[in-house]
């Protein structure tokens, strides 16, 4: 890895990512041999290129994720996404990008027809963006579109328990699987994605000892968000975890506080330009 560095001037990374030279997706399915992970799998959304090289050296996993559509689009949910606006930021996040395996989500309404509609559209993803694999949403009602994507070469992450895209039936974002029957079904759903040939399943919006079963029962990794320690991985979205929101789901830990850094620095600007202090006298001799 550390023959590889930032050029700063062009926010690339040097020499030119190249595809086979990141961690590649059986190697990412193989850290969980015999039901265990021995180290857990990291994953960390991004959505451009300069935030996937400032993660890149450090986490197993990019993940272009369809949150990027209240994250970076302000959408009221991720449900008006567009296959479009994912291979963009999936191909910037390729771009910055040369360890990790990137993995772009499939958005609503491009995958759930056919394992047909599926194949064409994940095709254009692999295709125009350079990721590794495609994540879709759903349990054992998607079974056959994993297959039927992983028969054809293309890698599938599975995600089951709280999916978002399903808000409307589910009616709202709160956490999954509390009665006995909807937790049995989450197994069941995580069951059926990792027979079906999903190299990893993230699991979202359960409680602890559910995140823990589903971990228990799929063959495959399953990675958390926020679910259990006992996940096989963990995965968060970046800006969450950086602090970049006032509010985030009360399983984000804050590793940073960026969105208070980011104010204080544009009033700290703000305030210079009016008093006239910007740019100061030197910094105009410097820049002719
Ligand atoms: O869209 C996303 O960012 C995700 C993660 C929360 C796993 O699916």
């Amino acid at each position: 890895m550390s023959k590889y560095e930032l050029d700063t001037a062009t926010s690339r990374a040097h020499p030119t990512p190249a595809p086979l030279r990141r961690k590649t997706i059986p190697a990412i399915r193989a850290r969980k041999a015999d039901g265990t992970t021995a180290e857990p799998i990291t994953m960390l959304t991004a959505y451009t290129a300069r935030q996937a090289q400032l993660l890149d050296p450090h986490v197993d996993l990019l993940l272009v994720g369809d949150s990027l559509g209240q994250v970076i689009y302000g959408l009221p949910s991720s449900l008006p996404v567009t296959l479009e606006m994912m291979i963009a930021h999936g191909a910037a996040v390729v771009r910055g990008s040369w360890a990790a395996a990137v993995i772009v989500d499939m958005p609503f309404g491009t995958y759930e027809q056919s394992p047909a509609q599926a194949f064409a559209n994940a095709a254009r993803v692999l295709k125009e963006t350079g990721a590794a694999g495609v994540k879709l949403e759903g349990g054992a009602a998607m079974a056959e579109t994993v297959a039927f994507l992983g028969a054809r070469g293309i890698p599938v992450m599975g995600h089951v328990g709280l999916t978002p895209q399903a808000v409307n039936q589910l009616g709202g974002y709160g956490a999954r699987g509390r009665d006995a029957a909807e937790a049995a079904r989450i197994i069941a759903d995580a069951r059926a994605v990792a027979a079906a040939g999903a190299f990893a399943i993230v699991v979202e919006g359960v409680v602890e000892p559910l995140a823990t079963a589903v971990t228990e029962a799929a063959s495959c990794p399953v990675i958390g968000i926020g679910g259990s320690a006992r996940c096989d991985g963990q995965v968060l979205v970046t800006e969450d975890m950086l602090g970049m929101f006032e509010r985030v789901p009360r399983f984000v830990k804050r590793y940073a506080e960026l969105g208070t850094v980011v104010s204080s620095a544009a009033a700290h600007f703000a305030e210079e330009v009016r008093g006239r202090r910007f740019p100061t006298p030197e910094q105009t001799y410097q820049a002719k």
